[in-house]
């Protein structure tokens, strides 16, 4: 069993989808803590619904990134977390909080990386012309959008998507990740070499492939 900490900013569909998992006794997890940014997040809501405690801990009351990084850091560790996972957090993370977990900090992204990095990345891919996207599970590193990868899920671009439409079928399959992501932690099966992750143990039968045109 892990004991994981959250840290939202928004709507924390994501945070829904791992709380329904461990509800549901499909995640080997305890939720200890959901900490927001910023006061009026939504996934607070959701978060104290699942009887999870919560903290608003606001980035603007600190005179640097690594201050308020400190401060997370602190109230992560009185709620005995071992794992962080960032779930639609907007803000970059420093050394600070990676030092205090060292690969035990995972994030989602709502691209196939390394494409589409950074913010508005659901835009990017349409503007770009891709026939598939995708999301990203990742444990993350001092750069953005960059650290060993998990598991990414691919979905189709259609020729009338926009991008809310796109933002939408990328969701979906999110909330299908993040929870595997950190189920196979939590099983013990993932190992960090260098850049790559290795899943140990059985693997679900794969799809077929997915081509678009
Ligand atoms: C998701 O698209 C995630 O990939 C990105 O931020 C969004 C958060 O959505 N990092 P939600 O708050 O989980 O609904």
């Amino acid at each position: 069993m892990v004991a994981a900490g959250a840290l939202i900013s928004g709507t924390g569909t994501n945070l829904c989808a791992i709380l329904d998992g461990i509800a549901a006794g499909r995640l080997d997890c305890a939720m200890r803590v959901v900490i927001s940014n910023r006061p009026g997040a939504a996934g607070l809501a959701h978060a104290a619904r699942a009887g999870v405690p919560t903290r608003v801990i606001e980035h603007g009351a600190f005179p640097s990134r690594e201050a308020f990084d400190a401060a997370l850091v602190e109230a992560l560790r009185a709620a005995g977390v071992e794992l962080v996972v960032l779930a639609g957090f907007d803000r970059l993370v420093t050394s600070v909080l990676l030092r205090a977990f060292p690969l035990r900090v995972m994030n989602i992204h709502p691209a196939l990386l390394p494409a589409f990095r950074g913010l508005h990345a659901q835009r990017q891919a349409l503007e770009y012309g891709v026939k598939i996207a995708g999301a990203t599970v990742h444990f993350v590193d001092e750069d953005t959008d960059h650290g060993p990868i998990i598991v990414q899920a691919a979905v189709a671009v259609h020729p009338d998507d926009d991008e809310e439409a796109i933002r939408r079928r990328i969701l979906e399959v999110e909330h299908q990740i993040y929870p595997t992501a950190i189920q196979l932690f939590a099983e013990g099966r993932l190992t960090v070499e260098g850049r790559r992750v290795v899943v140990q143990g059985p693997r679900p039968p794969l799809p077929p492939p997915l081509v678009q045109w």
